[in-house]
């Protein structure tokens, strides 16, 4: 399996931190943010590593990772030229994931516990695509699950009147149908290839399974979610948690 780390955008609701560089580069912990997914991949057995980035600040995350060595791991990079959305980017990604299974992690993240777990249940899987979900107390600020006793039923993304708790987290795993899947989807209202269009598409072809994340989650894209972000991994001295 090969790992895709999503680090586009612009950063804005974090402005004025973002002005001169890029969110995955602000500091979480002891270290940078884009350290964190690239020590679950790897922490995960995924060594072959793509980090799609926006053009403004490219240069500067190649100069915070280098090739991987520091981490054992082959780091590539690609650039994505206009924010289209994080289908979009993942598009860019067909080449590199060369037919293999692929697990991809959006860069602001954060996760207490390692996602091992999670990518040997999708090992296990025979095919289709796995997400993870977590409870949350502000489902609207992210793509909601409505499930049943069995499965996932559909997917909304940032719904006014969430039919659950549950938050479809930034960690998925899919096929090599992704890449098809993506070429049929069509952009959102706000204009952008969605990923919750894209699991909606694995849950039509009934291939959507789940997992529930366990211990802390956040992504750090807002003051507040950076804030909690910094004290889960501070508290942890940046150390994943072994499940
Ligand atoms: C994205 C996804 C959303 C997901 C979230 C997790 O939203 O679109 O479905 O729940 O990441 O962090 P964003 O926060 O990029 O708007």
């Amino acid at each position: 399996m090969k790992g895709i780390i999503l680090a586009g955008g612009l950063g804005t609701r974090l402005y004025p931190l973002t002005k001169a560089t890029n969110k995955h580069l602000l500091p979480v912990g002891t270290e940078p943010m884009l350290y964190h997914p690239i020590k679950q991949l790897t922490g995960s057995g995924i060594t072959d590593i793509l980090t799609i980035t926006s053009t403004d600040h490219m240069g500067d995350v190649v100069q915070c990772l280098g090739s991987g060595e520091e981490f054992n791991c082959n780091l590539s990079y690609k650039v994505q030229e206009k924010a289209g959305g994080i289908a979009h980017a993942l598009a860019m990604a067909e080449d590199f994931a060369d037919g293999e299974r692929i697990c991809v992690v959006l860069g602001d993240n954060i996760f207490e516990y390692s996602i091992c777990p999670y990518a040997n249940e999708y090992k296990k899987q025979e095919k289709g695509a796995r997400v993870l979900l977590k409870e949350v107390g502000d489902p609207e600020r992210y793509g909601v699950a409505a499930l049943d006793e069995f499965q996932i039923l559909e997917i909304e993304e940032k719904p006014r009147d969430p039919k659950s708790s549950f938050a479809v987290v930034g960690l998925y795993f899919f096929d090599n149908q992704v890449f098809d899947v993506i070429r049929n989807i069509k952009p959102s209202d706000r204009g952008e290839l969605e990923i919750t269009a894209v699991n909606n598409a694995y849950i039509q072809m009934n291939q959507l399974r789940y997992s529930i994340c366990k211990g802390r989650w956040t992504d750090a894209g807002t003051f507040e979610s950076l804030f909690e972000a910094n004290k889960i991994l501070l508290e942890n001295k940046n150390r994943i948690l072994p499940h």
